[in-house]
């Protein structure tokens, strides 16, 4: 083949290529245009949509499991064979989502990552996008501000509460301990979530690091207890250095009683860490600080804007009271980074963080409070606690329940009245048919072996009428189930 024959198929190649990834400005906003009529519609139907459907799930499933396709598809028909697998699920930006923890995902913060994704601006290292890193930062000042933490403060967006517990977990070891940290101890409650063991795990500890401290009737952590066991654990030589506060538990939104815990971190120099990914942004509603006292002095907090601020799921948070810690606890060099090394003041996340690569989380925090302004967050998370206040009442005189606690923040839990067994299976009976109804999506825990339903409240799209079915749905199967015998 002639040389000017190989360049005009290399170049028509190329030329193929190019077009393939790159749609032109008219192609691109049709894609566009479906995308956003099928957001726009999944949006406007959201208060119909059953609060989960998994009829024929693991089919759909199934239909998934596919050779990555040589050629590409349509947009239109992609999008018709997504709906299923949408559908196909726990409704969990919807209005009846009251299960787990929910989150929400304000439509407005996928439009700040459509921008992230589609400039596609590194902001791992300020030098490469300066502008943009501050913009991060300043989140992370807003968040801390709101917090209480000092100006000095600061911290990392991580991909979620788990994250951002593993990073509190070195920071307060690399801070606390030396470099043979095996005799180091880590205090937590029965009631700490999953995610800090397995933090302990991948920080180099094993279960005999961890010391299970029991909770009072309201599941807040024993600070009398606490203390004892720091006693006992140094006499034998142990090293004790961490202790995770609860400012919202998973399963009924308790907040330990961190002044107390200060206290004693600080007779024993020990690293106090506030895992607030569920209640931090209770701090936002009137009462807020006395919701949630001493957060403000925790070496660190775990925050989840994916919960509290209603954004999309990978948003989360750690704060450090004193920042130093952070980057002691990442702190290495790489030559073929030295181009990037000026930050020009604004903080390269890269250096207090295990990501290099990742998206700009910022932004999905900054351009919600810039479209939206934080009166109308703290309007939502009033409205979330005064919600759960309500439904306790509703629920408290109903003869067939009995209330665990009142709600500390947004949860609400409670067992079917009796004892044993019996009790359990007519909770779980209970909680199967008002689920079946599809308006609402409850789940159920399990403490000090029974069987307890859950209403958390912290969508956004979650209102009184959606609430007022929840309970009114509970009530009527709880009768139904009672009557039934
Ligand atoms: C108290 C608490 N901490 C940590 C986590 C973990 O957060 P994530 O799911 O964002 O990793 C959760 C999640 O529900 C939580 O409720």
């Amino acid at each position: 083949m002639s040389t000017v024959l190989v360049q005009s198929s290399a170049m028509s190649q190329s030329e193929n290529a190019r077009r393939a990834l790159e749609p032109d400005g008219e192609e691109l906003r049709r894609l566009l245009d479906a995308c956003s009529r099928f957001v726009v519609e999944h949006v406007r139907t959201l208060p119909e949509q059953p609060s989960f459907d998994m009829s024929r799930a693991a089919e759909i499933a199934a239909t998934f499991r596919e050779p990555v396709p040589e050629t590409g598809q349509p947009m239109e028909e992609i999008l018709q064979r997504l709906a299923p697998a949408f559908a196909k699920s726990f409704t969990t930006a919807g209005p009846g989502y009251l299960a787990f923890i929910p989150g929400g995902g304000i439509p407005v913060a996928a439009l700040a990552d459509l921008l992230a994704c589609v400039t596609n601006r590194f902001v791992g290292v300020a030098a490469a996008a300066p502008a943009l890193a501050q913009i991060e930062a300043t989140t992370i000042q807003w968040l801390a501000n709101l917090m209480g933490y000092p100006p000095e403060s600061g911290g990392i967006l991580t991909s979620g509460g788990s994250i951002s517990n593993l990073m509190a977990v070195v920071a307060a070891r690399s801070s606390k301990l030396p470099e043979d940290f095996q005799y180091g101890r880590i205090y937590l409650s029965e009631e700490t979530h999953l995610s800090v063991v397995k933090a302990a795990r991948i920080a180099g500890f094993s279960e005999r690091n961890l010391r299970w401290i029991p909770v009072d009737g309201r599941c807040r952590i024993l600070p009398d207890r606490l203390e004892q066991a720091i006693r006992e654990d140094k006499d034998r030589g142990l090293r004790p250095f961490l202790v995770i506060g609860n400012a919202g538990t998973t399963n009924t939104g308790a907040v330990d009683p961190i002044p107390e815990l200060l206290k004693i971190g600080r007779r024993h120099d020990l690293w106090i860490h506030g895992d607030a990914a569920y209640g931090g942004f209770f701090r936002l509603a009137r009462e807020g600080d006395a919701l949630l006292p001493g957060l403000e002095q925790c070496d660190s907090i775990t925050l989840d804007p994916h919960k509290g601020l209603f954004l999309p799921y990978g948003t989360g948070c750690l704060l450090v009271r004193e920042p130093e810690h952070l980057s002691k606890s990442m702190a290495t060099r790489a030559s073929y980074l030295q181009d990037v090394a000026e930050g020009h003041g604004i903080p390269s996340f890269h250096e207090i963080s295990p990501e290099l690569s990742r998206d700009f989380r910022g932004l999905r925090i900054w351009l919600p409070m810039q479209l939206h302004g934080l009166a109308a967050f703290r309007e939502q998370i009033q409205e979330k606690l005064d919600l759960a206040r309500w439904a306790y009442q509703e629920l408290k005189d109903d003869p067939h329940f009995e209330m665990l606690d009142e709600p500390q923040l947004s949860i609400v839990a409670f067992t079917a009245k009796g004892e044993g067994e019996a009790a359990s299976a007519r909770g779980a009976e209970i909680l199967r048919r008002v689920n079946e109804r599809r308006r609402v999506f409850l789940s159920s825990t399990k403490m000090q072996g029974r069987y307890v339903l859950r209403i958390c409240i912290l969508s956004f799209r979650s209102h009184l009428d959606r609430v007022r079915e929840a309970v009114e749905g509970l009530k009527q199967e709880a009768r139904a189930v009672s009557e039934r015998g």
